[in-house]
């Protein structure tokens, strides 16, 4: 080595990093104020790196690179958060780039959208060197969901920034909640593109339509989420799983499954599976079922595969296991 000392290496970038969410009970109804349980999914996450670039603030992503001012009309959340989040730092909008990159699949139901306002967020706190509350950092996140979802329950913003499962309820409380039993979770990508902001609309105009029965389901999906709370609890999979099976009949009233994933549910069930439903938004997306044993899990995930799933992963509920 010349000259015989180390060269102290600088960060090149401030790194903000979210991961990709998964709900296992009460998607929709907690949108009215019903619970709901949603897990991490670190399988897949979003990086958000923020380097000096003299200028105006660019963004460099898999669909689009170029100014911020000249996002297209899907990236509209991000550009709000950017703007948000300097202004609550006391920063111009410039001089800057934010390289995006993401594993999450996008509109599938598994957080993408919160995990990019969440990581984008974190890294302009780490850029500007100020230290990020939690509170700030959900209140930042929503400024995207609200762009990207319309009237977003909150769920998605905390579940993509936590390391333990979320029980939400009542609108806005939220706890932690620690899941360990013996069973995994098989999560399927269908491949097709759900809108959550579509089918949550489409909750609401079915709601001003038959408001009471619409209402009866709703409340129905969030006793379901009760029931699960107190059946992971007891470490009990086979009733946690037919109370997964339960909420996507009724969230199929509520006309946001469609047949892909009822296709694909189905088959989770006939090939072993002790519950199944879709997870987030529906007409679309990502669906999960229960297994009791790993051998299954992977039984299940292939058979989702060959019935057209494009990518699956097996999850493991018990603590600490992979
Ligand atoms: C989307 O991942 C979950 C929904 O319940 C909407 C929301 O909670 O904002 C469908």
């Amino acid at each position: 080595m010349k000259g015989g000392f180390l060269l102290k290496t600088l960060p090149q970038y401030a790194l903000g990093i979210a991961h990709g969410k998964i709900i296992l009970m009460g998607e929709h109804s907690v949108v009215y104020g019903e619970p709901a349980i949603a897990l991490p999914f670190p399988a897949v996450e979003i990086q958000a790196k923020t380097t000096n670039n003299k200028g105006p603030v660019t963004v460099e992503s898999f669909y689009y690179s170029g100014t911020l001012n000249e996002v297209p009309s899907l990236l509209e959340n991000i550009k709000a958060v950017i703007e948000k989040t300097c202004h609550t730092l006391d920063q111009a909008v410039e001089n800057f780039n934010i390289f995006i990159e993401s594993s999450i699949p996008p509109q599938r139901g598994m957080g993408s959208s919160a995990a990019v306002s969440a990581a984008i967020v974190r890294s302009l706190y780490n850029f500007f060197e100020e230290p990020l509350s939690y509170e700030k950092l959900l209140e930042l996140t929503d400024v995207g969901e609200r762009i990207a979802h319309g009237n977003p329950s909150g769920l998605d913003a905390k579940a993509t920034t936590s390391t333990d499962a979320v029980y939400f309820e009542n609108g806005n409380d939220f706890s932690y909640m620690s899941i360990d039993m013996e069973a995994y979770l098989i999560v399927a990508d269908s491949g097709e593109i759900g809108n959550t902001k579509e089918t949550v609309q489409a909750v609401k105009n079915l709601l001003e339509k038959f408001p009471e029965d619409t209402e009866e389901i709703i409340h129905k999906l969030g006793d379901l989420v009760t029931y699960a709370k107190d059946a992971i609890d007891f470490k009990d999979p086979r009733t946690l799983g037919t109370l997964m099976s339960k909420a996507h009949h009724y969230l199929k009233k509520l006309t946001v499954s469609n047949e892909t994933l009822d296709h694909l549910t189905e088959t989770a069930i006939q090939n072993g599976a002790i519950g199944a439903k879709l997870t987030g938004g529906g007409r679309g997306g990502c669906m999960i079922a229960l297994s009791e044993n790993k051998e299954d899990a992977k039984k299940i995930a292939e058979a989702l595969e060959d019935a057209g799933a494009i990518q699956t992963w097996v999850h493991s509920l018990k603590m600490g296991e992979l």
